[in-house]
C-alpha cells in the first residue's frame, strides 16, 4: 500500500513550499501548526511573510508575543501565535534555538501536539512515525479496514495500524506518511472521493464493500 502511495504522490502531489527539500524544520514546525486548522491557500502567504520576518525561533523568541499575534493576522485561532511564540523561547532555552528531531523532545515544547511532533520529525528530519491527521484516517479507515469514515479523533490504535503500514526505511516511512496525507487531501476526500484515480482502488476493502457513504440518501419510505 505505501509504494502505491509514494509513486502516486511522486506525480500528483500538491507543490508547496515547506515540502521543498532544504526546508529548515523551524520552517516545518510553523507550517504545520498553520495547516492544523487553516486551509493551505490561507497559509502560504502568510508561512512566507512568518518565516521572512522570523527565519529562525531566536529571532521570534527575541520578538514579542504581542507582535506574533500581530503578524498571525487573520489566520484565525490567534492563541497559535502565543504558542508558536513560546515554543520559540522554549527552543532558544532548552536547545540552543534548534529544533530537535527526537520525538520526546519535541512532544515536551509548549504548544506541540502529538500530531504536530509526528510530522516535524518526520517531514523535517525523515523519521519513522506516524503521522496521523483526518486525512490518513480516513484512508486508513477505507482502504484498510473497509469503513465510509474514520472516528473523530486520532487514538493510540490509529497510531499503531498506521505505523504497521509504514515501511522499515526512515526515509521511505516519512515519505509514505506525506503521501498517505495528499492522497486523503486529494482524491479520498470525505464526500465524492475520487476512487478512479486512486492508486489503491484494486485494493481497498472499501470499495471491495461496494464504497458505501457514511451518511448516504435516506431510504425511500
Ligand atoms: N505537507 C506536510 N504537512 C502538511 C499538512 N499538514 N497539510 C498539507 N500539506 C502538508
Amino acid at each position: 500500500m505505501a509504494d502505491a502511495c509514494i509513486e502516486w504522490y511522486d506525480r500528483n502531489a500538491r507543490d508547496l513550499p515547506w515540502r521543498v527539500p532544504g526546508t529548515s524544520a523551524w520552517a516545518v514546525l510553523v507550517s504545520e501548526v498553520m495547516l492544523q486548522q487553516t486551509p493551505v491557500v490561507r497559509v502560504e502567504p502568510a508561512w512566507r511573510s512568518w518565516l521572512t520576518r522570523w527565519p529562525t525561533p531566536a529571532a521570534l523568541a527575541a520578538d514579542t508575543p504581542a507582535e506574533a499575534i500581530r503578524m498571525w493576522g487573520r489566520l484565525g485561532y490567534p492563541r497559535r501565535a502565543m504558542r508558536l511564540h513560546a515554543c520559540a523561547v522554549a527552543l532558544v532555552e532548552r536547545h540552543g534555538g534548534e529544533v530537535p528531531d527526537d520525538l520526546d523532545a519535541l512532544l515536551a515544547l509548549p504548544g506541540i501536539g502529538t500530531y504536530t511532533a509526528r510530522a516535524v520529525a518526520t517531514f523535517a528530519y525523515g523519521r519513522r512515525h506516524p503521522v496521523v491527521d483526518t486525512n490518513v484516517r480516513r484512508v486508513v479507515a477505507r482502504a484498510v479496514n473497509g469503513l465510509p469514515d474514520a472516528g473523530p479523533t486520532t487514538t493510540a490504535a490509529d497510531l499503531v495500524e498506521t505505523a504497521a503500514l509504514l515501511p522499515a526505511d526512515d526515509a521511505r516511512a516519512a515519505r509514505a506518511s506525506i503521501a498517505f496525507m495528499e492522497l486523503g487531501a486529494l482524491l479520498c476526500v470525505a464526500r465524492s472521493p475520487r476512487c478512479a484515480d486512486c492508486p489503491l482502488v484494486a485494493r481497498c476493502a472499501w470499495r471491495a464493500a461496494g464504497a458505501v457513504p457514511a451518511q448516504g440518501p435516506s431510504r425511500r419510505p
